[in-house]
């Protein structure tokens, strides 16, 4: 079967991007990362993808100031250009509009380090810390227009401890997150999803036994 085309589009240091191509590198796995396109120069994740031999392409989001629509026409050409069937938003920071979402619906994913839907936006170690919650995580999700919202791929918990700040539990989040976005990707590209509604299905559920109790039982 050949390989989905995938463009993985970031704005910092890219470590999900860096999972996502290691992942790709291996025989067998069912994506190409064509190029990873960053809205901003100083995205330290190019660095990685280039030393990977991977295309990379900056095209500045900032110039364009409010005009979603025109940063998105040269993101778009670029795609085309380079026939990509799939998108990975990793940690991408630019909102698209609902136009580009719908056009790409079902074709891009993206990361959020929470257990969506609780708390999508900005801070959400911050969010889950002030909550209280004994257990977060990771989601990948299709994109839609609503920001850190869509039908969920895949998810990874972790535990949170008591004295965790929001860098140590980023950090423990963080670790899940580069083991389920390869998983996302390689269940998406060879056709282990399925839409019901809104809802994201997949042929690969592994064994449902396994729960995380926090504090633990013993
Ligand atoms: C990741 O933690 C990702 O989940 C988050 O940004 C970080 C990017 O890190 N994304 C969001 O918060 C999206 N709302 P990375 O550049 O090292 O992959």
């Amino acid at each position: 079967m050949s390989k989905r085309r995938v463009a993985i589009l970031i704005s910092g240091r890219g470590s999900n991007m860096a999972a996502l191509i290691e992942a790709a590198a291996e025989d067998g796995f069912p994506a190409d990362i064509a190029v990873v396109i960053a809205n901003t120069a100083s995205a330290g994740g190019l660095a990685i993808a280039q030393r990977s031999g991977i295309e990379t392409l900056v095209i500045e989001s900032k110039p364009f100031g409010k005009d979603r629509a025109g940063f998105e026409a040269v993101l778009q050409a670029a795609l085309d250009a380079r026939g990509i069937e799939l998108i990975c938003l990793g940690g991408f920071m630019r909102l698209f509009t609902a136009d580009f979402v719908n056009h790409w619906y079902g074709r891009m994913l993206n990361i959020h380090p929470s257990l969506l839907p609780s708390f999508p936006g900005l801070d959400p170690h911050g969010q889950a810390l002030r909550a209280g919650v004994k257990i977060s995580g990771a989601t990948v999700h299709f994109v839609i227009a609503e920001t850190d919202a869509g039908p969920i791929v895949i998810q990874g918990a972790v535990p949170v401890h008591d004295d965790d700040t929001a860098d140590t539990l980023a950090d423990r989040v963080l670790a899940i997150e580069h083991r389920i976005y390869p998983r996302a990707l390689q269940m998406v590209a060879s056709g282990q999803t399925r839409f019901e509604g809104d809802l994201c299905r997949s042929t690969s559920s592994g064994p449902h036994d396994q729960a995380l109790i926090v504090p633990s039982e013993n």
